[in-house]
């Protein structure tokens, strides 16, 4: 009997740079346009095109939404040749649509493969986010320690003073007590209009991006795909889902997932080895936007594998005919 293809994290991973590659160069042409709708259907279909063409026996875990809400890349969607290991696909083909269409930094696109079965199907509700960088005690900070604890525990951990750490909240009304009581401790607070993902993955460069710690509620899939980044970065990631109605109550059980209140650490959400690649669509700190001339067009990419912790850079530059 032939045996399964397994996941060559190492082969597959140059694949899965074109993937995010391809999304980025699609919207390209949206950027500042305020068009966040054609912005993120370009994204969507570049890189469903070119996942389609990797030889895998894919499945959408994390996608554009449910199956009657999105037409494309929606959750469940089979993806790939079909010849090739089974895996697991979270994607957000362009996360940031306002970012982009605002033409604000931070805006990217983002794909993670593993193999079937190891990443978490978050649902499409809130969660409780809170995330550090590498280089700390396992539970050095966590969910049920209030924020100004958690500044505490960082910077005694971090050897600093409260003042010397920045903590990453998304700006929104319902962090408003949240970012008043990391201030009272005498913390910055760098606030972010949109991007949790990149804004967790700010955690595990703190030299070169400043951010420390990010907390707050943002969406679940993007949880999942910031622990898929952190997991090759090295950093630690716990998440809680959040629920406002017995809508998303539901969709939480039609996802599997039977015990609402579980706090899930990094492992729990990709419990297996990951890939992970973010193109850069606008000017961030981790990674530059796209960059057009009149004859060509360049993306750098971030292409990870938790196996190895590698982090590779690749600048594609493609000309434009
Ligand atoms: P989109 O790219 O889908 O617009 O999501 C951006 C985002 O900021 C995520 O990074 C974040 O997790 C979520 O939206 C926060 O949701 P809300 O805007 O409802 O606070």
């Amino acid at each position: 009997m032939p045996t399964a293809p397994e996941f060559h994290d190492r082969m597959l991973s140059l694949g899965l740079a074109r993937v995010s590659e391809a999304a980025a160069i699609a919207c390209a042409d949206f950027i500042g346009r305020g068009d966040e709708k054609a912005a993120d259907q370009a994204a969507v279909d570049g890189m469903r095109r070119q996942l389609n063409l990797l030889d895998i026996a894919g499945v959408v875990v994390i996608g554009e939404g449910e199956r009657d809400e999105a037409p494309m890349l929606f959750i469940g969607e089979e993806v790939g040749t079909g010849n090739g290991p089974a895996v697991d696909i979270a994607l957000d083909p362009l996360e940031g649509t306002t970012l982009t269409a605002k033409d604000m930094p931070n805006a990217l696109a983002v794909v993670a493969m593993a193999p079937r079965g190891t990443l978490l199907h978050a649902p499409d509700v809130y969660m409780d986010k809170l995330a550090i960088g590498p280089g700390y005690k396992r539970g050095v900070v966590t969910l049920a320690m209030s924020p100004a604890e958690r500044v505490s525990a960082l910077a005694a951990a971090k050897g600093v003073s409260t003042r010397d750490i920045t903590v990453c909240i998304l700006d929104r009304p319902r962090h408003a007590e949240m970012i008043a009581e990391v201030r009272s401790t005498g913390a910055k607070v760098r606030l972010i209009t949109d991007g949790d993902v990149a804004g967790v993955m700010h955690c595990a460069e703190p030299e070169k991006t400043g951010i420390d710690m990010y907390m707050g509620a943002g969406g679940a899939p993007e949880g999942v795909l910031a622990a898929a980044a952190l997991k090759c970065m090295g950093g630690q990631i716990y998440g809680r889902l959040l629920f406002r109605n017995d809508d998303e109550r539901e969709r939480a059980r039609r996802a599997g997932i039977t015990n609402l209140d579980r706090v899930y650490t990094l492992d729990d959400m990709v419990t297996g080895d990951v890939i992970f690649a973010a193109t850069g669509v606008t000017d961030g700190s981790l990674l530059p936007g796209v960059r057009r001339t009149p004859h060509s067009i360049t993306v750098e990419t971030m292409l990870m594998r938790s196996k190895t912790g590698s982090v590779r850079r690749m600048i594609y530059t493609n000309p434009l005919r």
